[in-house]
């Protein structure tokens, strides 16, 4: 059978959740550490889609930073393809980060609400080298639509093109996901 797409083995995250220094020295305490994931292991095939489904804190979004590379595991190992990721190896590290994206719960949260939409479609083209810069302004308008409208789009915010989240969804980031999804 072919190799799985992705092998997570033994995921272990703990968080250091210790007062600071001088409160501990003070106050006579040991550092504390934060287990917000044990032991977790998975394979997902190429092609499948695997959701992974755990009460609110159960370490599901930081079982997701460790797969992109936002966090380091504390044990374990994350496999692509079977070539293990190796968080001290930046050029490798990087290569894997270009096969991978993170979609993140809150969709109006995950866009900078102050940057110019080129700025935020351009950034990731920039950061990692997928073109000459100077070619860039262009990719990002043919992406975004094309006519005259094109400029002016790129250099609005993105809540002048999407929308603000009405004050309910604010408060519940999945009910923004989910009205979303029943519009797919
Ligand atoms: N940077 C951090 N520092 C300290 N503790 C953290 C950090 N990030 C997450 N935690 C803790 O780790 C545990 C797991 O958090 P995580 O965000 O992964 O849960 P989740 O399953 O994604 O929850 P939700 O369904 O609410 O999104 C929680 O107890 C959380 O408070
Ligand atoms: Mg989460």
């Amino acid at each position: 059978m072919a190799e799985p797409f992705l092998t997570v083995t033994g995921l272990t995250r703990r968080f250091d959740v210790s007062k600071p220094w001088l409160n501990r020295v003070l106050e006579r305490e040991e550092r504390q550490f934060l287990t917000a994931t044990a032991d977790v292991s998975f394979a997902i095939n190429k092609g499948e889609t695997f959701a992974l489904v755990g009460e609110s804190g159960s370490g599901k979004s930081t079982i997701a930073k460790m797969i992109v590379g936002l966090l380091t595991p504390s044990a374990g190992q994350i496999a692509i393809e079977g070539q293990a990721m190796d968080p001290a190896d930046p050029i490798a590290m990087r290569a894997l980060r270009r096969r991978m994206q993170m979609i993140f719960q809150d969709p109006f949260a995950s866009l900078n609400p102050r940057w110019r939409v080129g700025d935020i479609i351009a950034e990731p083209i920039r950061t990692l080298g997928l073109m000459p810069r100077g070619d860039v302004g262009r990719e990002v308008a043919t992406a975004v639509g094309s006519g005259g409208a094109v400029s002016r789009r790129c250099r609005q915010i993105p809540a002048r093109i999407f929308g603000r989240p009405a004050p309910a969804h604010r408060d519940c980031p999945r009910t923004v996901l989910t009205a979303r999804i029943h519009r797919l």
